[in-house]
């Protein structure tokens, strides 16, 4: 299967993107192909509408949504800021429209305290549940994310408990796309 990976913060010294890098290569350590979309690279304006309604659609907005047009799922890495997710996400959400309906997506969200954006999961299942996207029912939550992931994306601390946590969250995110591709066939 083929996964694409958001890596939703843009902040400056941002931590959970170092998630979405060991995400990245535990995925390259399974048979699922990975792309990685940094929302810091890709440096999206801020949305004026969306892709379908755009006369002249910016290249890199077309590419993103062929990039999530083609995977089987979708993990979205993201900080918790004020209790909820920030800006440069919901700019990407908003951007597409069928291209999120019936895609299973997984969250993974981080934030710099102990309860690793319990809030943030919250308010993202929402816009997500609105566009009809599928979302999985199974989360990777990392608490006081400076201390667990290096910026390569190396596991700092319990690394036995990561490999455990990442695995069912693989699984259970595989088990939605194999799903989903069945019901296409
Ligand atoms: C604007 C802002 C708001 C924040 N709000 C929360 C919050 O509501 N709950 C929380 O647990 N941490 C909060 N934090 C701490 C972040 O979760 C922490 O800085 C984390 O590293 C953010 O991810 P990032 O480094 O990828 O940006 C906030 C941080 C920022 C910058």
């Amino acid at each position: 299967m083929h996964i694409a990976l958001i890596s939703a913060s843009v902040r400056q010294g941002r931590k959970s993107h170092n998630v979405a890098l060991y995400l990245e290569k535990a995925l390259k350590g399974t048979d699922n192909t990975v792309d990685l979309i940094d929302l810091k690279v890709c440096d999206f304006p801020i949305f004026d509408e969306r892709l379908k309604f755009m006369k002249e659609p910016a290249a890199n907005v077309v590419a993103f949504a062929e990039r999530i047009r083609k995977a089987d799922g979708v993990i979205i890495v993201t900080p918790e800021y004020n209790g909820s997710f920030p800006t440069s996400l919901k700019n990407v959400i908003d951007l597409l429209t069928e291209d999120w309906k019936g895609k299973p997506i997984s969250f993974c969200t981080a934030s710099g305290g102990a309860f690793a954006g319990s809030q943030v999961m919250q308010e993202l299942l929402f816009p997500l549940w609105k566009i009809k996207a599928w979302v999985v029912p199974s989360s990777m939550q990392v608490p006081k994310v400076q201390e667990q992931f290096g910026d390569d994306g190396s596991v700092l601390m319990d690394a036995e408990g990561w490999e455990r946590r990442t695995k069912v969250f693989l699984n259970d995110l595989g088990w939605a796309m194999e799903a989903r591709r069945r019901m296409e066939a």
